[in-house]
């Protein structure tokens, strides 16, 4: 059987921005039909939220773009996480800052900026929206649709799906 490629969103508290990456590219290989191909999940640098759902802005925002959030449990990144994924994308610079300090220097898969996946955003960092407003949830959405599609590409490419 082939591995299956995983993918592991980050964030800070695990209930806005990397729950909400998690559903949308979840849904996208869904549809794509890669399913039994990549797994997924999220993870969260503080533990200010374990076991919690995703904030509600987040779930109501996405479920406006037909996106079902609402199974999603927070829970904290940990250095083992590091053995178990290929991908591991943090939402923002202080996030890669916190995985960067807990990589095993034996980690052979990627560990980077999950915006760096857009095509149509200059910005590296997709901005925390807990604190703002509704505007910043969108602002989330769009830029991780980009993300999703641009990660889903170098995927397909890099692992021959
Ligand atoms: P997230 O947003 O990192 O996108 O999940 C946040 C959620 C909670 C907090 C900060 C950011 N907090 O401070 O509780």
């Amino acid at each position: 059987m082939t591995k299956r490629v995983s993918v592991l969103f980050v964030c800070l508290g695990n209930i806005c921005r990397s729950p909400t990456a998690h559903g949308l590219f979840r849904d996208l290989v869904k549809n794509s039909g890669l399913e039994s191909r990549i797994y997924i999940d999220s993870s969260g640098t503080g533990d200010w939220h374990i076991g919690r759902p995703p904030d509600t802005r987040a779930t109501e925002h996405a479920l406006a773009r037909g996106v079902d959030i609402s199974d999603l449990r927070a829970r904290l990144v940990t250095s083992s996480d590091f053995d178990n994924f290929d991908y591991v994308l943090a939402m923002d610079a202080q996030n890669l800052h916190d995985l960067e300090q807990m990589v095993p220097s034996e980690f052979a898969g990627h560990l980077g900026l999950f915006l760096e996946f857009a095509a149509n955003y200059q910005e590296n960092e997709v901005p925390d929206p807990y604190y703002g407003g509704e505007e910043g949830f969108n602002l989330v959405l769009d830029m991780v649709e980009d993300g999703c599609n641009g990660l889903l590409a170098d995927i397909s490419e890099k692992h021959g799906l």
